[in-house]
């Protein structure tokens, strides 16, 4: 099973005023939880050990957007690294796709995939889907039953967070940086309606917020 690592139920995180958050979402958050540079020291081991799993072959980065935008570069910044600096390295080439499954802070059953015709470019390659957050489990399922029929020829997964809900279906991703809290959380690319992608660190949104930015 993947390692990760465990940000407890009871964790206190971080308080606001010790870190620097925009002023326009100062009253949104409850507090921080993952810092910006725990998530990149954190970023820094998972590209380490994809390399070692899945290097050798030609690796096709495939992100999950919006949310996994900030994720992906970085990642992708620390293989590049690896990549600069040891006698092994691996071409790397890079696609996205759209998937939409959200309203408010609840999955919605139906997972949209929206760009996916480009799927068929990645028959007989070695695919490393990149996703911001694992909360039920649906959306990545639905991913992969949809890359499954494009025959690639090797599929992992490598996802920032995963949530402890009694709402998963059980799946786990391939590679985990995180076990979080089943709270709605915000930052780093990780949205509410859209709002807190332009959030550095990983926080837990406020009830207030979260009727503030409702649609
Ligand atoms: P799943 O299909 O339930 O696993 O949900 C996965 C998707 O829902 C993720 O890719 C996110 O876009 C979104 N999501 C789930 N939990 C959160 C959260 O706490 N904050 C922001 N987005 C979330
Ligand atoms: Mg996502």
């Amino acid at each position: 099973m993947a390692s990760f690592l465990e940000i407890a139920d009871d964790e206190k995180g971080y308080d606001l005023d010790h870190f620097c958050v925009p002023r326009h979402y100062e009253n949104d958050l409850e507090k921080v939880i993952i810092p910006h540079g725990l998530i990149m020291d954190r970023t820094e081991r998972l590209a380490r050990d994809i390399i070692q799993d899945m290097g050798g072959h030609h690796i096709v980065a495939l992100c999950v957007l919006k949310g996994g935008y900030k994720f992906f570069a970085d990642l992708l910044d620390y293989i590049k690294a690896l990549n600069q600096n040891s006698d092994k390295s691996v071409p790397l080439t890079v696609d996205f796709i759209r998937v939409k499954s959200y309203r408010n802070d609840k999955s919605t059953n139906s997972v949209k995939v929206i760009g996916g015709d480009e799927l068929s470019s990645l028959s007989g390659k070695n695919v490393l889907i990149v996703e911001d957050i694992v909360e039920t489990g649906r959306t990545m399922q639905t991913l992969l039953s949809l890359l499954s029929e494009c025959n690639p020829k090797m599929v992992k997964v490598v996802s920032l967070l995963v949530k402890r809900t009694p709402r998963s279906s059980g799946y786990r991703p391939d590679y985990i940086g995180f076990e979080v809290p089943d709270s709605f959380l915000v930052g780093y690319a990780l949205d509410y309606n859209e709002y807190f992608r332009d959030l550095s660190h990983i926080c837990i949104l406020n009830d207030q917020a979260k009727e503030k930015y409702k649609v």
